[in-house]
């Protein structure tokens, strides 16, 4: 890789003028020291547009009508779709457990939503679908489930719902061998609850594409933010807080906080695990 990115050369004017325009359209930011990583994940499609150099692409990027599909191939190249199923399950178990019959109790006739904002290939709101599931829940009452990732590339994944095997290192076997059908050497989620979770295209800097996701009682945006700056993770956030209605929970991921960002939600410890209520 680092091949491409000496064949283009990627100057510190360029690098400079780059990051701040995928800091403001991702959220993503790269530091000073970070200039070789940029470079290698960017050059491929640099070259494949037909570009000479980083500065042209980032012209094209910046004013070109029809950057928009280009934006989602570098989402694709900068973020790790990294995730499997039953990732950090005490949450999930918190949802099951406690705040979904809460919410049984209080408003059982309205729709309860529940949003995974950066789902990458699916797992996080597949796992909640299949423990919603196993507890009968949706027998009892109507749940929305969407899923968001900015990666299309991602949501395509998502929406075929093929996993490889270590996609369910955290797997229990007799859950896995009771929603997945082996094809080959993938597994096929089962359809009944596939079609349980939406999936599309969002990215969280883009208010308008999350306005109506953000109203969900339930948000799960785990291990996203990492890869995000403080000003970006409390534009999000609050907004999220505008949006969620009351009580709305909030889960991040185990290695995020927010306790710097904002105190607009109160950090809760509800069943073992840790949540940011409104
Ligand atoms: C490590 S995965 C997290 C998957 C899952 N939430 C989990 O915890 O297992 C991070 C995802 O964030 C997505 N992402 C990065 N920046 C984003 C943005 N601005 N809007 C939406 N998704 C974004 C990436 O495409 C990637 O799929």
């Amino acid at each position: 890789m680092r091949f491409y990115s000496e064949t283009l050369g990627l100057p510190d004017s360029a690098f400079t003028l780059l990051r701040e325009l995928i800091k403001e359209k991702t959220g993503i930011f790269y530091e000073d020291g970070k200039k070789d990583i940029l470079g290698d994940k960017l050059s491929p499609l640099v070259l494949e547009k037909g570009f000479s150099s980083f500065l042209d692409y980032y012209y094209y990027l910046k004013y070109d009508a029809d950057s928009d599909n280009e934006w989602e191939r570098v989402f694709d190249a900068l973020t790790v779709p990294e995730t499997y199923f039953w990732r950090e399950m005490d949450q999930i178990k918190v949802l099951v457990n406690i705040i979904v019959p809460h919410h049984y109790e209080k408003r059982k006739d309205e729709t309860l939503k529940i949003w995974s904002a950066a789902c990458a290939t699916g797992e996080e709101p597949l796992t909640i679908a299949m423990e919603l599931n196993e507890a009968g829940w949706f027998d009892k009452m109507s749940i929305d489930i969407n899923a968001t990732d900015a990666s299309r590339r991602s949501i395509e994944k998502a929406r075929e719902g093929l996993y490889r095997e270590r996609s369910f290192r955290n797997a229990p076997i007799a859950l896995k061998e009771k929603y997945f059908t082996q094809k080959g050497n993938m597994f096929k989620i089962s359809e009944n609850i596939h079609r349980l979770v939406k999936f599309s295209v969002a990215n969280l800097l883009e208010t308008h594409r999350i306005y109506d996701l953000a109203a969900s009682h339930v948000i799960f945006c785990r291990n996203v933010f990492i890869y995000f700056s403080e000003n970006v993770i409390r534009k999000i956030v609050n907004f999220f807080h505008e949006r969620m209605p009351s009580p709305g929970y909030l889960f991040v991921g185990a290695a995020e906080s927010l306790l710097k960002i904002t105190d607009n939600f109160q950090l809760r410890e509800i069943g073992g695990a840790f949540c940011y209520v409104k």
